[in-house]
C-alpha cells in the first residue's frame, strides 16, 4: 500500500502502523526489512521513528561508516534492532565480516537494512520490502 507523509509526524504514524502489524508468532530466522529508496528519500528517518517507538534513547544516526548498529531492545518476540546500511558495501561478501549468518539466523532479530539492492544475493528472498520515494521537501511516498 502506498502512503504519502507529508512530514516527520506523518512518518512516525506509518512506522508506528507497520510495526503494530509485524508478527506476533515465533519465527525460524530474523525479520528482514529491506528499505529501498535513493538518497534523501526517507530510509534513516524511518528507522529513526521506529527506534524512538522501541524507546531507543541513542541517536540513531545512518550506518553508513559503520555500516551496522545494533540496539537491544524488548518487543513481541524481538531482543535485538540491526539497523545496516550496505551503501558503502562493495560486495555482499562483506557482511560475512559482521557474522551475518548468526545475524540472520537469530529469530530474536529485527533487521533494517536501508540500500538491500547492493546485497541482495545474502538477504532471504522473501524479505519485507518497504520503497521510499521522494516527492518535493516535504512529502515521501512511502509503500508497504
Ligand atoms: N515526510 C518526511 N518523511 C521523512 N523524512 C522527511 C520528510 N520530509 C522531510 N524529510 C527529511 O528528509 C530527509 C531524509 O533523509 P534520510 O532519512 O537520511 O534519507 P535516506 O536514509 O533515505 O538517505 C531527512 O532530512 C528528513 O528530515
Ligand atoms: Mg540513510
Amino acid at each position: 500500500m502506498k502512503t504519502i507523509s507529508k512530514s516527520l509526524s506523518d512518518t512516525q504514524k506509518i512506522a508506528e502502523d507497520f510495526i503494530k502489524k509485524i508478527s506476533n508468532e515465533a519465527q525460524d530466522s530474523a525479520l528482514v526489512i529491506g528499505l529501498y529508496g535513493d538518497l534523501g528519500s526517507g530510509k534513516t528517518t524511518f528507522t529513526q521513528a521506529i527506534a524512538k517507538l522501541f524507546n531507543i534513547n541513542e541517536d540513531v544516526t545512518s550506518p553508513t561508516f559503520v555500516i551496522e548498529k545494533i540496539y537491544p531492545i524488548n518487543y513481541k518476540n524481538f531482543e535485538k534492532l540491526i539497523h545496516i546500511d550496505a551503501y558503502r558495501l562493495d560486495s555482499a561478501k562483506e557482511l560475512f565480516t559482521l557474522d551475518w549468518e548468526r545475524t540472520l539466523s537469530d529469530s530474536k532479530n529485527i533487521i533494517f537494512i536501508e540500500w538491500p539492492e547492493r546485497v541482495l544475493e545474502v538477504l532471504p528472498k522473501n524479505h519485507t520490502k518497504i520503497f521510499f520515494k521522494f516527492l518535493s521537501e516535504n512529502e515521501r511516498e512511502i509503500e508497504i
